[in-house]
């Protein structure tokens, strides 16, 4: 007999801290609730961010998705579009992206559709 009773795990560290049953029913379950709340909590504070840098921040925001499109045969020659979402003419660009570029760091351009040289 290990002087356990039925209840009593025989873990005992160098320490001479005993591990119970009674201990890992206690702990078990917190330890799941601590990591389903960090998970959850983690999710929210990462979805707060994600919203703080939008990329769309006036262009048709009563719409649930901004969509352009146009038929190659309107296009003419040549069509320049934003990509920086900044510009007053969306989708076409107005040149805003130079001012973006230069208040954030940022790199962005336009995107230019074009036919090629004769
Ligand atoms: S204004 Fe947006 S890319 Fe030029």
């Amino acid at each position: 007999r290990l002087g356990f009773t039925s209840l009593q795990m025989a873990a005992v560290s160098s320490s001479g801290f005993r591990l119970t049953k009674e201990h890992l029913v206690v702990a078990v379950p917190v330890a799941v609730v601590a990591a389903a709340g960090g998970f959850l909590v983690s999710r929210y504070l990462n979805r707060r961010s994600c919203q703080k840098g939008l990329v769309n921040t006036f262009i048709s925001k009563d719409s649930p998705k901004v969509v352009h499109s146009f038929d190659m045969e309107d296009i003419g020659t040549k069509a320049v579009y934003c990509r920086c979402w900044k510009s007053k003419k969306f989708p076409y660009c107005d040149g805003s992206h130079a001012k973006h570029n230069e208040e954030t760091g940022d790199n962005v351009g336009p995107l230019i559709i074009k036919k090629r040289d004769a």
